[in-house]
């Protein structure tokens, strides 16, 4: 069972759209790790992994994440029946569907904006960070996909690499609790997982579009061994960041660091 946001009162569990199964846990490593254990054990599509702190939470290129109770942290394990090269596709998928759910229970203070390539800020800080991780078949599909959501509803990081800030520190309602945007995210996600399978990647990566910050302004892109400057020209069909130098080249990002160039 959860506990509530100081540790002591029972939260209420959400309610669900039928097709989500939900497996709520008051502390784990990382609710990827175990999403990935359930997944390899057969979970089916759409199983939530939830936990009210983590103690191994993970971020992007082996970073931790600081996971304190009062902030959502889950997992989601997918199984779409598509190529390997498509999956990156379902972490913008991901992105929108929990973009709409702060967007709608947040209130008119918090401006929700999203960051190359998954992450959600609030008032142009950082807010959420998503873990893509998935698995293919040996004939070529993808087998299962998990994606990991960090959600700064109470916490924050104050030393981290890019400004930080949370739902409450922005002015979001006390009625925004975990409980409150998963049982949001999930029915989100069951509207933006089915525009995906039906209508293909067009429809999210242009809501996506939407709300993403820099798109047609100059930007820093902090790759491992280099640091790249161009402008933020496009996403492309499978959510690469497309960087237009000043001599007109091109060059396709598949992952690294986005900073505004000032
Ligand atoms: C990032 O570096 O921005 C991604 C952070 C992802 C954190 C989430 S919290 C829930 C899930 N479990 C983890 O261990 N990591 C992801």
């Amino acid at each position: 069972m959860i506990s509530g946001p100081s540790g002591t009162a029972p939260a209420r569990l959400p309610e669900l759209p039928p097709a989500f199964s939900l497996i709520a846990l008051d502390s784990v490593g990382s609710t990827n790790d175990e999403a990935r254990r359930l997944a390899e054990e057969g979970a089916a599509h759409c199983t939530i992994v939830w936990a009210g702190e983590q103690t191994k939470g993970r971020g992007r290129q082996g970073r931790s994440w600081t996971s304190p109770r009062g902030n959502l942290y889950l997992s989601i394990v997918l199984r779409p029946d598509c190529a390997p090269s498509e999956a990156a596709q379902l972490s913008f998928v991901a992105c929108v569907a929990l973009g709409e759910a702060i967007s709608s229970l947040a209130g008119s203070r918090v401006e929700v904006t999203y960051k190359w390539p998954n992450d959600v800020m609030f008032n142009g800080k950082k807010g959420v960070g998503l873990l893509l991780e998935s698995k293919s078949t040996p004939a070529g599909r993808v087998d299962w996909v998990i994606v990991g959501m960090g959600t700064n509803i109470e916490h924050f990081p104050e030393d981290a690499r890019y400004p930080a800030s949370s739902l409450r520190k922005e002015g979001a309602p006390a009625s925004l609790v975990p409980a409150t945007l998963l049982q949001e995210l999930a029915r989100q996600l069951e509207t933006w997982l089915d525009v995906w399978r039906k209508r293909g990647f067009g429809d999210v990566r242009a809501a996506w579009k939407q709300r993403v910050q820099g798109l047609g302004r100059a930007i820093e892109v902090r790759l491992p061994n280099e640091t790249l400057t161009g402008v933020f020209g496009d996403l492309d069909r499978n959510g690469a960041l497309i960087l237009t130098f000043e001599d007109g080249r091109t060059r396709t990002i598949t992952a690294g660091d986005v900073f505004p160039q000032s």
